[in-house]
């Protein structure tokens, strides 16, 4: 079993971050210098993925300009010399080969998974939310990848969440012992559990790898929670399925407190020291005040 596919679903309404998200993506919301799905596609691309499908849909234009070559904006750049910010530039259009299909209408993550279909065949594939940004030393889709080529089974990284918030998560029963496997069994999925009823506090992040069944169970699954086709229905129904604990930080961009934590923690900790100092004095000058 081989990975080199990697799949962005980026359809989303992204209503938590209305009104900024009526008219732009909320997957091109800047965090420091870059907008989240560059992150995204990055991480795809250093966890050894060659090709990349984004499923965009209604008023997401401005993610296939992104990752487009911009001809005017490059013969200004190299007309005026400035060659570091050409290269940049240069750097986002050479990134992967990328290819898009849109999702008519916006049923559901399942749904947009379905649209991968026909360009995925009949291969595994990574799958990385297009509004989730992760920082880990390892990419966390290439720490994925590794187990499911080694087990031949879908792979999906679960975070460790605050028991009050397992209500807001879709929550991992497992089969195995997380603290002796690495990569353990899971048994069963549990959509946004009570507290109390939660089996366990490891909640599905935003990164999978996925076999080709997912397709055909996505296919015979009924609309869920909020009429929408809900992945995790599938998922559920998956053969087998096993789970990796992810060691970074995740920052689900699609909502204000999570993004700009994302800003924040990320230009105190990018090896920019300017960027660091400064940030690090608006911090101090507000809490002083
Ligand atoms: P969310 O669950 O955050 O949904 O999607 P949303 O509609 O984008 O945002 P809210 O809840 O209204 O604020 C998670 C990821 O799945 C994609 C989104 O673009 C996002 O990257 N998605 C979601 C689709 O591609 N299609 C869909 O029908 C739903």
């Amino acid at each position: 079993m081989q990975v080199n596919k990697a799949v962005i679903p980026a359809a989303g309404f992204g209503t938590r971050f209305l009104p900024v998200t009526k008219a732009q993506p909320k997957e091109m919301m800047p965090v420091l210098d870059k907008p989240t799905i560059q992150y995204v596609v990055e991480e795809a691309v250093s966890s050894g993925i060659d090709d990349v499908l984004i499923i965009t849909g209604r008023g997401k234009q401005a993610i296939e300009a992104h990752f487009d070559k911009s001809y005017e904006l490059e013969e200004e750049l190299k007309n005026a010399g400035k060659t570091d910010r050409l290269d940049r530039v240069r750097e986002i259009a050479d990134l992967v080969d990328i290819h898009y299909v849109r999702q008519k209408e916006r049923n559901g993550l399942g749904d947009a998974v379905l649209y991968a279909r026909k360009h995925v065949g009949d291969e595994p594939f990574a799958l990385l939310l297009g509004d989730t940004i992760i920082e880990s030393e390892m990419p966390c889709t290439r720490e994925l990848v590794q187990y499911a080529e080694e087990y031949e089974e879908s792979v999906l990284s679960l975070e460790r969440v605050p028991w009050e918030r397992v209500e807001s998560y879709g929550v991992a029963e497992v089969g195995g012992d997380v603290d002796s496997e690495p990569c353990f069994p899971v048994e069963d999925f549990v959509e946004k559990p009570p507290r109390e009823e939660a089996p366990s506090n490891l909640a599905i992040t935003g990164r999978y790898v996925l076999t080709p069944e997912i397709f055909d169970l996505l296919e015979e699954t009924e609309k869920g929670v909020g009429g929408e086709l809900q992945l995790t229905d599938a998922i559920r129904a998956l053969s087998s399925v096993r789970g990796v604990e992810l060691s970074g930080d995740r920052f689900d961009i699609g909502n204000i407190p999570d993004w700009l934590k994302a800003n924040i923690e990320m230009a105190l900790t990018h090896d920019d020291g300017e960027m660091n100092e400064a940030v690090r004095q608006i911090i101090q000058e507000q809490l002083n005040e």
